[in-house]
């Protein structure tokens, strides 16, 4: 669709209410509703919390819901639960014993159905395996493995006995893994000797084998997916499936504070070091849970899939949590998009039977680049509802998300949130928010978000500001891991009495949120975030160079794209062929997902005389914008023009 029929289409129709039948049958299923529960929750949040609290199975109740000291929040305190056996157990005991929990779909074709039966044998004896590992209540784990089955169960197994769990996206590097595995002191990395990628093997193993020496890893637990050929450094290393047959078949899940860890998963803020965020058992499930079944409308046949990987808190939440509490079948894929074509997504959706997709928008606009022709192979009728997640979705490929993918019918839910908030915070409900294309519209009920003046003032309609939380809700992050100053001082310290999420966002004048990016370094490449700092220290620690900037560019299909300046050390040639080298020296780092899509060298970085580096100058020099602001802080006039014009010479 050309542009300019997508203005019309906005304009003629910029509201897209919810499709009749759809509302009839939703939890929520008009404003009114909306407007009554989220009034509900904003007069008794304590009560409103706990009655949703209270639809998890507790060994033991709380006996006090909210214990909140600025910037400090405990829930359900006192209370006692174990989070496998309510995503497992409790279902497994029910009429969905043969249900299925888990489908998947390896890359090669291969495919698994697990019940919830079989998903509680497998999860008991792999919490009898991690024991007999040595594996302690506690002792934190990392996971490091392809989108299968395993990697849930490990995780579940790790919930269960109490073992806190970091799960390293298999997109990066041994560097990373090491950093992840350095700063958690996990005992035990769980992984598998590949994963498949593009008709390619993923080598985790030879990746962990690099990244633990040194570490505080003293057990490697191996799962074989691929069969290729993998270094064996016995007894360290262990198979999966000879831990798994040496367990003992039952476990009774013990209970756990509700305070307890659950886990801590690394994402990248704006310094150089990624952070470990934490977060604990019972807010963390009790607000996966009740998202997933109101942000879906969560049905009993749905088969659920998200396309996140579970490396990122998405898949934390909503291929693994948020749909087995709620006795939900959830799709697991293991591999690439466009592999072996490029419409191996419809071609799963319709051989399995998808009613709720979730993926993010770069994938969407993959998908529309790569034309309608493959969605409209395939019978997509089952769909009844598409989300999105991670970044902006700019109106056109929310358009075309509706249309060629939902038929035109299904609603799409467009979800604001972080690795931090646990969950999703800001979205429409399906069956009563009239969506527009580009805007996650309104906050859930029970989170108070708002947008505000760097004075904390609420902002005006349209007037752009910060967006906050102005109350704890139960899945918020409870601290950094091993840096609680760091968590005060990120999250808590920039707008007073409200945790400060690093976006901007404006409110129109029907009080729908338009989310406008982050404010701070971090930067959104294709749905993953990057902190621009991270990507210059992994520059500056090259022999080659002394000095690195990173920004990001809006790029038409990742979102933002990473441009890096770089000033080689003097005597180093700067040609093709070291660009190169240092473009794989921050694969080799990071992970592929934070290779620089443009590499300039420069003499030197424009700087201000107190000897900060420019970046809004950078940014602008790198989208090829033609105004430069204010420049008279510089130092050095001349090495921005010579910037500006190796730049365009080579654009
Ligand atoms: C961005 C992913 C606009 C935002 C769940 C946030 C979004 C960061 C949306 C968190 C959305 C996420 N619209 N921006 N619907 N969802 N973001 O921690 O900048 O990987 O701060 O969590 O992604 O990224 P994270």
């Amino acid at each position: 669709m050309s542009s300019t029929s997508i203005q019309s289409v906005l304009q003629e129709t910029r509201l897209f209410p919810p499709p009749a039948d759809f509302a009839e049958g939703a939890k929520v299923g008009s404003m009114a509703a909306y407007e009554a529960l989220y009034e509900r929750a904003a007069t008794d949040p304590e009560g409103f919390w706990a009655e949703i609290a209270s639809e998890l199975r507790w060994d033991r109740p709380w006996t006090q819901v909210l214990d909140w000291k600025l910037p400090d929040a405990r829930w359900f305190v006192g209370g006692q639960l174990n989070l496998a056996a309510n995503c497992v157990d409790r279902h497994a005991a029910s009429w969905r014993r043969n249900k299925a929990a888990i489908l998947f779909e390896g890359e090669p074709g291969d495919t698994r159905v697990i019940t919830y039966g079989q998903l509680h044998r497998d999860v008991q004896r792999a919490a009898n395996a991690l024991l007999d590992l040595g594996v302690a209540k506690g002792d934190f784990v990392a996971i490091y493995m392809p989108m299968i089955p395993e990697a849930a169960i490990a995780m579940l197994a790790c919930a269960r006995i109490g073992a806190p769990h970091t799960v390293v996206f298999g997109g990066f590097s041994a560097e990373a893994l090491r950093d992840r595995i350095a700063d958690s002191r996990a005992k035990v990395v769980i992984t598998a000797d590949g994963g498949w990628r593009r008709g390619q093997v993923i080598p985790l193993k030879d990746n962990v084998d690099r990244a633990i020496e040194g570490t505080t890893i003293e057990r490697v637990l191996v799962v074989k997916r691929c069969a290729n050929a993998i270094a064996w450094h016995g007894p360290r290393d262990v198979w999966w499936h000879d831990a798994m047959a040496a367990a003992a078949p039952r476990h009774d899940a013990p209970p756990h504070d509700s305070e307890h860890t659950l886990f801590s998963l690394y994402t990248s803020g704006t310094t150089g070091k990624p952070k470990g965020i934490l977060h604990t058992t019972g807010g963390y499930l009790t607000n996966a849970a009740y998202t997933t079944r109101l942000v879906f409308d969560l049905r009993d046949e749905d088969v659920f899939w998200c396309t996140a990987d579970i490396g990122w808190v998405t898949g934390h939440s909503y291929v693994v949590y948020g749909p087995l509490a709620n006795g939900a079948t959830t799709l697991m894929y293991e591999g690439a998009p466009n592999q072996p074509g490029l419409d191996r997504f419809w071609d799963i959706i319709e051989r399995w039977g998808v009613t709720v997709f979730y993926t993010a928008p770069t994938a969407i606009r993959a998908f529309m680049r790569w034309g309608d022709e493959h969605p409209a192979k395939h019978d997509l009728s089952s769909l009844r509802l598409l989300g999105s997640v991670g970044e902006p979705i700019n109106p056109e490929a929310w358009m075309w998300y509706r249309k060629a993918i939902g038929g035109d019918r299904c609603p799409i839910v467009d979800t604001w949130w972080q690795t931090e908030t646990g969950a999703i915070m800001i979205s429409p409900l399906p069956g009563a928010t009239p969506t527009k294309p580009g805007s996650a519209t309104r906050p859930l009920p029970g989170i108070a978000a708002d947008i505000v003046r760097k004075d904390g003032t609420p902002c005006g309609v349209n007037e752009g500001g910060f967006l906050v939380v102005r109350r704890p809700w139960p899945s918020m992050l409870r601290t950094i891991f091993g840096d609680h100053e760091r968590f005060v001082t990120t999250y808590f310290s920039e707008v007073d009495g409200c945790y400060f999420a690093g976006d901007g966002a404006r409110r129109d004048e029907d009080g729908y949120f338009w989310i406008m990016g982050r404010v701070d370094d971090v930067i959104n490449v294709a749905g993953h975030r990057l902190s621009t700092m991270e990507v210059e220290s992994a520059l500056v620690s090259h022999p080659k160079v002394a000095e690195a900037a990173v920004v990001g560019r809006p790029d038409e299909l990742k979102g933002q794209a990473i441009v890096a300046f770089v000033t080689p050390r003097s005597g180093v040639v700067a040609n093709e062929e070291l660009a190169k080298e240092l473009r794989e020296h921050v694969v080799a780092q990071i992970g592929a997902l934070a290779r620089p899509e443009d590499l300039r060298f420069a003499e030197a970085l424009p700087k201000t005389r107190s000897g900060k580096i420019m970046r809004r100058l950078l940014r602008e020099i790198a989208s090829g914008s033609q105004s430069r602001g204010d420049t008279t802080t510089l130092e050095d006039q001349g090495v921005l023009e010579r910037l500006a014009s190796t730049f365009a010479q080579e654009e």
